[in-house]
C-alpha cells in the first residue's frame, strides 16, 4: 500500500521543505518508490531535489486538470517529483469556491500504484492546498522548531486536521512531531521537553526520537541540487536526517 505523506506546518521557516527533500531522497535511496509533490507556490522543492530549470507542466496543470499527473512528473538522481511554481498560487482563489477539497486525492489516482511512499512538501499556510494535502494523504509529519515551541501556535492546525478527518479522511494520523534546527541534540531544556510531552498529547503523536540539529550545510545544499544528507553526510543536519528517515522508515514497516 502506498504511503502518503504531508510535511506540515503554517508557520514558515520551520524546515518542511528541508524534510521533505531528505525524506524522499532517503526514501528513495532505501530502494523505495519515491514521489515528491511540491505544494508550495514558493516552487522549492524541485531545486533541493536537483531539477535545474524550471518546468513545463507543473502541479498547476495536474490540478486544475490541464494536464494528466503522469505528464507533470519529472524523474530526478532522488527519486520523482512533480514541481511547483508561482502559478499555483491562483488555485487558492479558484479553489475557493468550495468543493474541490479532494482535488489532489483525484489526480493522485493514476499515479499512486507506482510507488511506496508519497512525500508532499506544503505552503506555510492553512488554505484549501493545505486541505487538499490532508484530504489526499494517510499522515502529516509537523517540523517544529525548539525554540518556539508553543501551543498557541498549533491550535489552528489541530482544527484543520481535525476538519479534515471528520469530513473527508478518517484515516488522517499525525505521524510525529519533529523538532528542527536544535542547536544541541542533548540538554535539551526542562521547559522544551515539558512542551514536547504536551505537543504529543495534544496531536496524540509521537516526537520522532531523532532531532535535527543546526547546520549550515542545509542552507547551502539546495543550491547543489541535493538533500543535505547527500551534500554533507557527516555534518550534524545530513547524520540527523539519515537517522531520521531510518525512524520513519521503521515505524510505517
Ligand atoms: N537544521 C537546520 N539548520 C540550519 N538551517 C536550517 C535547518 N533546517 C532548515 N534550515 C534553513 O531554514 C530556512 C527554512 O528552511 P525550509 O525552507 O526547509 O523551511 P520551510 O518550513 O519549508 O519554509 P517555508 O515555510 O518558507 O516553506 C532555510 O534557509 C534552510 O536552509
Ligand atoms: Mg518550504
Amino acid at each position: 500500500m502506498t504511503k502518503i505523506i504531508s510535511i506540515s506546518n503554517q508557520k514558515g521557516g520551520v524546515g518542511k521543505t528541508t524534510t521533505a527533500a531528505s525524506l524522499s531522497a532517503g526514501l528513495f535511496a532505501l530502494g523505495q518508490k519515491v514521489l515528491s509533490i511540491d505544494l508550495d507556490p514558493q516552487g522549492d522543492l524541485g531545486f533541493c531535489l536537483g531539477l535545474e530549470s524550471d518546468s513545463p507542466v507543473t502541479l498547476y496543470d495536474v490540478l486544475t486538470k490541464k494536464c494528466p499527473a503522469q505528464s507533470a512528473i519529472q524523474s530526478t538522481e532522488y527519486g520523482d517529483v512533480i514541481p511547483s511554481d508561482i502559478s499555483l498560487e491562483s488555485v487558492v482563489v479558484e479553489f475557493a469556491k468550495g468543493g474541490c477539497e479532494a482535488y489532489l486525492k483525484d489526480v493522485l489516482g493514476s499515479v499512486i500504484d507506482s510507488y511506496d511512499y508519497i512525500i508532499i512538501d506544503t505552503p506555510p499556510a492553512l488554505n484549501i492546498l493545505t486541505v487538499n494535502c490532508y484530504v489526499a494523504s494517510d499522515y502529516i509529519i509537523i517540523p517544529m522548531l525548539t525554540e518556539i515551541l508553543s501551543l498557541s501556535g498549533v491550535i489552528k492546525i489541530r482544527e484543520t486536521i481535525q476538519a479534515v478527518q471528520e469530513s473527508f479522511n478518517p484515516r488522517l494520523k499525525v505521524l510525529g512531531i519533529l523538532m528542527t534546527r536544535n542547536i544541541t541534540r542533548l540538554n535539551l531544556s526542562k521547559e522544551v521537553e515539558e512542551m514536547a510531552s504536551d505537543l504529543s498529547a495534544l496531536f496524540n503523536t509521537r516526537i520522532f526520537t531523532t532531532r535535527i540539529r543546526n547546520g549550515v550545510a542545509t542552507a547551502e545544499c539546495p543550491a547543489h541540487g541535493k538533500p543535505v544528507q547527500f551534500y554533507a553526510p557527516r555534518s550534524n543536519p545530513g547524520k540527523d536526517y539519515t537517522a531520521f528517515v531510518q525512524e520513519v522508515f521503521t515505524i510505517l514497516k
